[in-house]
């Protein structure tokens, strides 16, 4: 019961985002019909001039990274199913916050500082994904017994 309201929420937000895509797409459609996504206003770690669908794209990057849809993050309403997306009530909209920011320093303050020409920018750039892997808690690595033997083996490397 509660996914299938998940989901017409998801969907109902996609159509609305879809439909203004679709309108930038074909400068051509009459304005009248567009229905422009509300401008985000209570960003504090992503730019706040991002574009509506450099932030979809970002939203569904978390979602998918971490395995979960939009309420893990996001306050909606029991009664009326409405997301409130700026809500800052659910812990884990706090959390994903610190995440971004340390993502962005991974990545603008060391993975700048990795000098690997073979790797493409795909390569040095550290996401959500990197760790989470479609998990709300990453895995532990625990590694194996006979890799830990191989590591003192004194092998020159290929
Ligand atoms: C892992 C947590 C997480 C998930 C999952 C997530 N979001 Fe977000 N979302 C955030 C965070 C954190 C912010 C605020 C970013 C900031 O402060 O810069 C945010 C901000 C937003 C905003 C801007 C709100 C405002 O007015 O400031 C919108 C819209 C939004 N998310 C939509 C979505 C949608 C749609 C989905 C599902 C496809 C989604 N989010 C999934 C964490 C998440
Ligand atoms: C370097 C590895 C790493 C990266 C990259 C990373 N995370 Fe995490 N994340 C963790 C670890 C470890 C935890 C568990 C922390 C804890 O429970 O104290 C965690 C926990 C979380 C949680 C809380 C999950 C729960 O069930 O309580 C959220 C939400 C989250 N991360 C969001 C994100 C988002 C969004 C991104 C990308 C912007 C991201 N993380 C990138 C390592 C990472």
């Amino acid at each position: 019961m509660k996914r299938v309201n998940t989901c017409a929420l998801v969907a109902a937000f996609l159509a609305c985002t879809s439909l203004a895509l679709i309108a930038q797409d074909a400068p051509a459609a009459a304005p009248q019909a567009r229905r422009p996504m509300p401008a985000p206003t209570n960003l504090q770690v992503l730019p706040k001039d991002i574009a509506p669908q450099d932030l979809m794209k970002m939203m569904f990057g978390y979602s998918q990274a971490l395995g979960v849809q939009c309420p893990f993050c996001h306050e909606v309403n029991e009664q009326t199913h409405q997301p409130n997306f700026a809500a800052d009530t659910k812990p884990d909209k706090k959390i994903a916050r610190t995440m971004i920011a340390m993502v962005q320093d991974i990545n603008s303050k060391y993975m700048t500082q990795i000098d690997d020409p073979d790797a493409k920018p795909a390569d040095k750039t550290v996401t959500c994904g990197t760790c989470h892997r479609g998990n709300t808690m990453p895995a532990q690595f625990v590694p194996k017994a006979e890799e830990h033997g191989n590591a003192m083996q004194m092998k020159k490397p290929e």
